[in-house]
């Protein structure tokens, strides 16, 4: 990607509350294999599922039946724990996202502190990475926390986006863009892949998939709402749509 041309933008489809809605009731439906399968169909660019250390959603044989049923790549995230990296060294995802992770929080709240524990931290990354594993942080567009990654070696920053989405004022909103095109510009400049999630929907997604140094998008909670009412196809191409348009304006 030069400067001037914005690179391809990727869309991740994150199925997690398919399985949520299997647990509900137990059981094996609806199938999260079938939904991972469906969404590469309509053309996700890659299945993202977070292994919880509480297993409430996606269970350890869900990940390894994902994994292998796709074509496309599997982001997976992952707190930072041994548990997780040991997991994560078996079943071999393109990349492996590291989140926080609370036991009562209901979705994952703010972004991974870097800074301040790269040394804890490091051996975990190390052994990702020399796994042959793509590192993939999930943080605040801080500066800080951004070049922290990039000390600690992350191949891929995924910003945070709840903050912007949740923004209740169109100031507020705004700030909380420019923060994230801000950190994007850095990130891609120390050599980092930029990705963005949580909370994206139809109205939210186009200002940050026009930032141009954006390359990938994971989208979950609000596509699996709006399948409910069009089906998960529609509910992907509709997000694609928005997301070239606003990638290419004029198109
Ligand atoms: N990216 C990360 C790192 C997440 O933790 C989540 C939520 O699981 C998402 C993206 C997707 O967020 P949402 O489900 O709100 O679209």
């Amino acid at each position: 990607m030069t400067d001037t041309q914005p690179s391809s933008l990727r869309l991740g489809v994150n199925i997690d509350h398919v399985a949520t809605l299997r647990n509900a009731r137990g059981g094996a439906h609806p199938d999260p294999v079938s939904a991972a399968l469906l969404a590469q169909s309509a053309g996700a660019d890659g299945i993202t599922i977070h292994l919880r250390e509480d297993r409430r959603h996606i269970k350890d044989y869900d990940a390894i039946s994902i994994k292998e049923a796709i074509a496309i790549p599997l982001n997976f995230e992952m707190a930072a724990t041994l548990e997780m990296v040991d997991f994560a060294l078996s079943l071999l995802p393109n990349a492996c996202c590291i989140v926080p992770e609370k036991r009562e929080e209901v979705t994952t709240e703010g972004g991974l502190a870097v800074a301040g524990n790269e040394e804890k931290l490091r051996p975990l990354f190390t052994a990702i990475k020399t796994a042959g594993i793509r590192l993939s942080l999930f943080i605040e567009a801080s500066e800080r926390e951004i070049r922290a990654a990039a000390e600690v070696g992350a191949d891929i920053i995924e910003l945070h986006t709840g903050t912007y989405c949740d923004a209740t004022t169109d100031e507020a909103r705004l700030a909380e863009l420019q923060r994230i095109q801000k950190g994007a510009t850095l990130a891609h400049s120390l050599g980092i892949e930029v990705h963005a999630g949580h909370g994206l929907d139809f109205e939210t997604v186009g200002p940050i998939a026009a930032i141009p140094e954006m390359q990938e998008l994971n989208i979950g909670h609000f596509l699996m709402g709006a399948a409910l009412f069009t089906g998960l196809e529609e509910a992907i191409e509709t997000m694609r749509v928005k997301m070239h348009h606003a990638r290419t304006p004029g198109s």
